[in-house]
């Protein structure tokens, strides 16, 4: 795993879309993990801008998103789904229809989780998989506690990720969902290459976990340890606690 301190969230953002641009230049058709959380939106701009600029292409690119939450309607402003297609796919020249997400609104949640892994499979998983870090360790929304070997689940959410996340539904708690579908562990570290960003004091405890702790449930970012090729791109204030 390579560690990279850069001082601001604009140089985390150009360093990570050097990998995306590497990456379609020479597969442009490459299958590409997406990630939500505000974390990876100066890469999300990044990326709109080198579009514009011709410096690179999403018209071949499949996505998939890490997750998705249970119970919120279709076109809801914090669906990720709604998020992942005002905040990338929409603005870049990637075709309707080519970023895909776990369906969270179906009657059988087992089933769209069991879909959703057979989906990955057949598009051989993804190139490159974007990733954040929730505060509590999780990656995707894998929470502390669950196997490392997982794929595609329904997953609790923990109330400090909740908490967390209020903020995205007026401070309210009780408005976040309980629930989730999340890729897996397993899942996550099918991708050929990681990128995790992470910003902020609030980052901070995780990312000396992910760095320097021992591969372990109660952290779960920290199976990308055992990953070849795992890039974490962390400010300052998150590499404070190293
Ligand atoms: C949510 C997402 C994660 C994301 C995390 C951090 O929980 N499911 O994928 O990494 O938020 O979000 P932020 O980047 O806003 O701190």
């Amino acid at each position: 795993m390579e560690l990279v301190i850069l001082d601001t969230a604009e140089a985390i953002a150009e360093r990570a879309a050097d990998k995306i641009e590497a990456l379609l230049t020479t597969k442009p058709d490459a299958v590409l993990g997406t990630a939500t959380g505000s974390s990876p939106l100066p890469l999300y701009d990044e990326l709109t801008r080198r579009c514009a600029a011709g410096r690179l292409s999403f018209a071949q690119v499949t996505g998939f998103m890490l997750d998705e939450y249970v119970g919120l309607p279709a076109g809801h402003p914090e669906r990720y789904a709604t998020f992942m297609e005002v905040n990338l796919r929409s603005r870049v020249d990637m075709r309707p229809g080519s970023l895909h997400g776990p369906d969270a609104l179906a009657e059988d949640l087992q089933a769209a989780c069991a879909q959703y892994e057979e989906d990955m499979a057949a598009a051989g998983y993804c190139d490159l998989q974007i990733l954040g870090i929730g505060s509590d360790g999780h990656i995707g929304f894998n929470e502390p506690g669950g196997p490392l070997d997982s794929r595609t689940h329904v997953d609790v959410l923990t109330e400090q990720t909740r908490r967390d996340n209020a903020r995205f539904f007026g401070g309210d708690i009780d408005a976040v969902p309980t629930h989730c579908i999340t890729q897996g562990l397993a899942t996550i570290m099918e991708a050929r290459s990681l990128v995790l960003i992470a910003t902020g004091e609030g980052k901070a405890k995780a990312v000396a976990q992910l760095v320097e702790g021992e591969v372990s449930t109660d952290w779960p970012a920290t199976v990308m340890q055992r990953h070849d090729d795992a890039l974490v791109l962390v400010d300052p204030a998150a590499a404070s606690l190293l």
